[in-house]
């Protein structure tokens, strides 16, 4: 069995296997309705038990469909139902009981440490679906949306994200080293990725550039991407945060920067950091780039169960 907790952790065979997975199930199902199965069934049998401490619309639904779509089926839990969140149940005990029921977990938590000790503790493939720490589900369906509408291998292309420095950035840095790809980061000074994540790509010889300056960094770009100024439960003093992003926001202007066929990327929901004319123009795939979340987490999942 295989854990999904960072992109990092992950070879790049393992992701590349992944993607190339999600491509041949997608184009199997042209004609299959949202529920039926696949004809192979792989996981047939199979139970997901999915816990989100936060929101989610998107990781969800999409997780749901992927599950049944592979033959097994899935349970979403309300963690303030649980004793574990009420602190009458220790989290050891929890994950042995999960690993008797179930045969994945996947958690959404405001805690790494949450989910180390549940790697710890569980006997089964556990999946992060968004933490401080990166939200690699996002990122590697991003990839798989990518090459779908470019073409092309990532490595060939100029990828741009504006914005937070924050879990989904984290792991689209995690990728520009496994996927081997040009990373511009466009955000204010304050606001760069951690020290030691930008240690680790310095180690790797990643190609990896800070500007801070929206439209420096979407220059040649081929894909843009933006996520919300304020992450769920982010405890920072809001108004100055948004106020410090201003300059950061993803317009005509700075899409004008890219490449010609730049396209525009967001994992949703969205705030301020990008303007409707973008959202809802002609270069944004949001609607495709979340859409592809169900398939690359059906591969996700057989990856977790060495079914690849
Ligand atoms: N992009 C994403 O993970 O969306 P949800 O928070 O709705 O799951
Ligand atoms: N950075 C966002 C992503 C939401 C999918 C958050 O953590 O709230």
């Amino acid at each position: 069995m295989n854990h999904f907790i960072n992109i990092k952790d992950i070879s790049t065979f393992k992701l590349r296997k992944i993607i190339s997975d999600a491509k041949n199930r997608k184009n199997k199902r042209k004609y299959l309705n949202a529920l039926d199965a696949d004809k192979d069934a792989p996981l047939k049998g199979k139970f997901l038990i999915q816990m989100f401490e936060k929101s989610s619309l998107r990781t969800r639904i999409s997780f749901y469909l992927a599950i049944r779509q592979l033959g097994g089926s899935a349970l979403t839990l309300r963690p303030d139902e649980l004793h574990l969140s009420k602190g009458g149940e220790s989290l050891s005990d929890t994950a042995k009981i999960l690993s008797t029921y179930g045969n994945i977990f996947m958690l959404r938590t405001d805690s790494d440490k949450k989910i180390e000790e549940f790697r710890n503790y569980l006997k089964i493939p556990l999946i992060n679906a968004l933490s401080p720490g990166g939200h690699p589900l996002q990122i590697l369906s991003d990839i798989f949306t990518i090459e779908e509408i470019k073409k092309k291998n990532i490595s060939k292309l100029n990828i741009c994200w504006i914005g937070d420095s924050n879990n989904v950035l984290n792991s689209l840095i995690e990728a520009s080293i496994r996927f081997s790809f040009k990373l511009n980061i466009g955000c204010p000074k304050k606001y760069k990725p951690t020290t030691s994540l930008l240690q680790w790509v310095k180690k790797n010889k990643g190609k990896l550039n800070i500007f801070h300056d929206a439209q420096k960094a979407a220059n040649n770009a081929d894909v843009i991407l933006t996520d919300k100024v304020i992450s769920m439960n982010d405890t920072v003093n809001k108004a100055k945060k948004i106020k410090d992003f201003k300059k950061f926001q993803v317009n005509s202007n700075v899409m004008k920067q890219g490449n010609r066929d730049c396209i525009f990327l967001h994992c949703l929901p969205r705030g301020s950091e990008v303007t409707d004319e973008v959202f809802f123009g002609k270069q944004s795939k949001v609607w495709q780039q979340a859409l592809n979340r169900v398939y690359v987490q059906k591969s996700i999942l057989l990856y977790c169960f060495d079914k690849l």
